[in-house]
């Protein structure tokens, strides 16, 4: 699977344009498209970051990292994924980092997504559902996904993410109404944020292959 990832980041290049502030997902296939950048840090103003992994990265290479308040809008986003359906709608989090994932998708005018062909589903909910959690509110948030989903709620012991939170992976879930069930878990008191990106999914899908397929 790292070729098709490695093929769809490179493919996401095509996005990139001179002068651009880039937001910069997180994961395997992020950090070939960090690689890929490197060729354009001369062209491109920086980087705004959602991880403290890919700001290492962006760094290592000599990519300005860019805060996102005083970047202001993005016109692209570019990041991997869990699982993706037909409506580009998504399952992230798999690395934990969906919170400052989800800020930077909301402030970007085009979200690129670049996945391998094992992402893609029919629905979602195959992979385990990443939740990130304040964590006093851990097993409050646990019974009541428990209560209101029947998925299985597992605690992603010794993972605290860059926000000093927690993750609570939500697995056995189907998830038909992906939209519905992004609003009503975000209103459980202590959840941070869900890693159903289903109110605002990707704009583009780059699907790693030979050639990727771009839909
Ligand atoms: C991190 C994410 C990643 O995009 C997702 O886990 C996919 O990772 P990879 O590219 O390593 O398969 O959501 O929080």
């Amino acid at each position: 699977m790292s070729d098709a990832k490695k093929l769809a980041a490179e493919k996401a290049i095509d996005y990139v344009q001179d002068g651009m502030i880039v937001g910069v997902g997180t994961g395997s296939t992020v950090a070939y498209f960090i690689d890929a950048l490197a060729a354009w840090k001369d062209r491109i103003a920086g980087a705004v970051s959602s991880s403290e992994q890919s700001t290492a990265r962006l760094q290592a290479h000599g990519i300005e990292v860019i805060d996102l308040n005083a970047a202001g809008p993005l016109a692209l986003y570019v990041d991997g994924a869990d699982e993706c359906d037909g409506h580009k709608r998504l399952i992230k989090g798999g690395g934990a980092a969906l919170t400052r994932e989800k800020i930077i998708a909301e402030a970007s005018a085009r979200f690129v997504c670049i996945i391998d062909p094992s992402k893609q589903v029919d629905v979602l909910g195959r992979f385990p559902l990443p939740v990130e959690v304040i964590p006093m509110a851990r097993s409050l948030v646990a019974r009541e996904i428990l209560r209101m989903t029947g998925g299985q709620p597992v605690w992603r012991d010794g993972v605290i993410t860059d926000n000093g939170n927690v993750i609570l992976d939500v697995h056995n879930l189907s998830i038909t109404d992906p939209v519905a069930m992004e609003r009503e878990l975000n209103q459980i008191p202590g959840v941070v944020s869900v890693g159903l990106f289903a109110r605002r999914p990707a704009d583009v899908v780059i699907v790693g292959g030979q050639p990727p397929r771009v839909l």
